[in-house]
């Protein structure tokens, strides 16, 4: 297993009471699964995802990765387990405007002691595993949004995650784009051995999971 989570509840104040979004979920996933998570609107997707990520810390529960506890109380491991070990790729894609894609993931490389061209090379070289070894100097702007949403996932891989959580990742795309981002997905699983987290409304999407879970209130209704 590359994560298990025991028990896990996150618990928000709304104006209407309180609401266990996640509520008591236990789950394990396995190193180099695709899981995909589906459920309705307001079902605890995303904060299962952020949970999962070391985003967000759950009210009660234990997180473990690779059979090692994390201390969910210490902000330091906890930025380092990001860090060291988890991508994460939005539905909106999250880049920075005033940066081209080569850049939006060069500023995300953790790289000591190496030059600007090296890290450059290497910002390249994921902009081509994606596709877009063309259109490395423009600006998110001046791109597609499949195009934006595969620099996104380049920038995801730039540390070499064990660990690709990817919220939604074609809700904003057609779906022969959706189906071009989901087939970069599959292939890193397969090639890379990234154990991918994918949350997603749609059907079609879901089977690319070899794992699948469907959450109602926080709850896991089968898998
Ligand atoms: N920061 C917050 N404060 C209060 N309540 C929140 C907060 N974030 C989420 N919630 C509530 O927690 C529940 C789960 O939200 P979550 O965003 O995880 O759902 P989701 O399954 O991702 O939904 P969607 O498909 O719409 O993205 C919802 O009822 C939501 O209103
Ligand atoms: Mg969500």
């Amino acid at each position: 297993m590359i994560v298990q989570v025991n028990n896990l509840t996150k618990t928000y104040l709304r104006h209407d009471g309180y609401i266990n979004a996640v509520d008591n979920l236990t789950l394990d996933i396995p190193k180099g699964s695709f899981v995909t998570i589906t459920g309705a609107s307001g079902s605890g997707k995303t904060t299962l995802l952020l949970i999962l990520g070391g985003l967000l810390r759950p009210t009660s529960g234990k997180m473990f990765y690779d059979g090692k506890e994390i201390d969910l109380h210490d902000e330091d491991e906890l930025a380092k387990f990001r860090s060291n070990h988890v991508g994460f790729v939005m539905q909106s894609f999250a880049l920075i405007p005033y940066l081209t894609a080569v850049e939006n993931i060069m500023i995300a490389l953790n790289v000591k002691n190496s030059n600007k061209s090296t890290i450059r090379k290497r910002a390249n070289e994921l902009l081509k595993w994606v596709g877009l070894e063309d259109r490395t100097t423009h600006y998110p702007k001046e791109l597609s949004a499949g195009q934006q949403q595969r620099v996104a996932i380049a920038r995801a891989l730039a540390n070499n995650p064990d660990l690709l959580l990817a919220d939604e990742p074609t809700g904003n795309l057609d779906p022969s784009l959706s189906e071009e981002i989901l087939s970069i997905l599959k292939e890193i699983n397969q090639k890379h051995n990234t154990t991918v987290v994918m949350v997603t409304h749609s059907p079609m999407a879901a089977e690319y999971g070899n794992t699948r879970i469907h959450l109602n209130k926080g709850k896991i209704l089968s898998d």
